[in-house]
């Protein structure tokens, strides 16, 4: 009985924490990242790099009328800018805002605790517990959880010449 309580105990604070820890982490939208992303000697440029690319018209796009046909073909009901089946991979955080459509945080992770003190090499530790990710420009994996066969436009992903649109980097080698 005793052994129980110990190992019910230790469930209950390891689920704690990870709740806890998961419940902080909200989506804070890309305009937070803009003042020092934006600036080269500060955090580099990947603000303006991201600006310019399709991730953020990926809510946009699904206004035209392309998406229009995509949406019919598929038997959607509702406008695609209005459907779960296109915004689960066009949009990162609906609740802050869709507008901006594949953000920052959808390969760096949900920002809100990792935000104010990511921006010290000496915080790294802590960022990265704190929920920042930094992927790999060689690892496709990140990218294949919506550039796959589910996408109704899906053409093929070749790493190389798909981070060659819209490369970016720190501010110790910007952009
Ligand atoms: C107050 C300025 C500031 C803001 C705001 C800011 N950053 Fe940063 N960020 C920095 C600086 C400075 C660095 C470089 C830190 C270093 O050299 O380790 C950095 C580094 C990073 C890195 C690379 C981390 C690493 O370990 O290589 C990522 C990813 C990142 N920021 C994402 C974001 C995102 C996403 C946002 C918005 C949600 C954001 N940042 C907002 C200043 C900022
Ligand atoms: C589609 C995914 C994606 C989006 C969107 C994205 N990044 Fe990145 N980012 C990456 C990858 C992958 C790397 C790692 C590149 C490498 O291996 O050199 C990276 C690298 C970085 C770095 C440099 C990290 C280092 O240690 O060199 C910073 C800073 C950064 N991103 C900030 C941002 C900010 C700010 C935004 C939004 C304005 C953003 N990123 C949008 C995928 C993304
Ligand atoms: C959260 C979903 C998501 C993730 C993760 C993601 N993308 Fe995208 N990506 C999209 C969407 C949606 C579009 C289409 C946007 C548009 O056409 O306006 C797109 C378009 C692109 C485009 C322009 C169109 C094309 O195929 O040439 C490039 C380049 C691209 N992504 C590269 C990447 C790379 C590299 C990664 C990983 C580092 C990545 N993406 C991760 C959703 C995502
Ligand atoms: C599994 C993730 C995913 C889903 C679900 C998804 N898309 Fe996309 N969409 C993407 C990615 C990634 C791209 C960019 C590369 C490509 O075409 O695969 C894209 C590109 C597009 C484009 C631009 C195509 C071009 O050639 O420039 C349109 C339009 C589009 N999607 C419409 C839709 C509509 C409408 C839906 C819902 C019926 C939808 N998408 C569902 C991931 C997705």
């Amino acid at each position: 009985m005793r052994t129980f309580i110990v190992v019910l105990a230790v469930v209950v604070t390891v689920c704690f924490v990870a709740c806890v820890a998961a419940a902080e982490n909200k989506f804070v939208g890309a305009a937070k990242c803009k003042s020092c992303h934006s600036v080269e000697k500060m955090g580099g440029l990947s603000y303006k790099v991201w600006e310019k690319s399709a991730h953020a018209k990926a809510f946009e796009v699904l206004k035209s009328k392309e998406a229009e046909e995509v949406a019919k073909k598929k038997g959607l009901k509702t406008a695609a800018a209005e459907s779960p089946e296109c915004l689960k991979c066009h949009v990162t955080a609906a609740d802050v805002k869709k507008e901006d459509g594949v953000t920052c945080e959808a390969c760096h992770g949900a920002a809100s605790a990792f935000l104010s003190i990511h921006n010290k090499p000496e915080n790294k530790e802590k960022a990265t517990a704190a929920g920042l990710v930094v992927p790999s420009k060689d690892d496709s994996k990140p990218c294949e959880k919506c550039h796959n066969e589910e996408s109704p436009t899906f053409k093929g992903f070749k790493m190389a010449e798909k981070w060659a649109k819209i490369a970016h980097a720190g501010p110790k080698k910007s952009p």
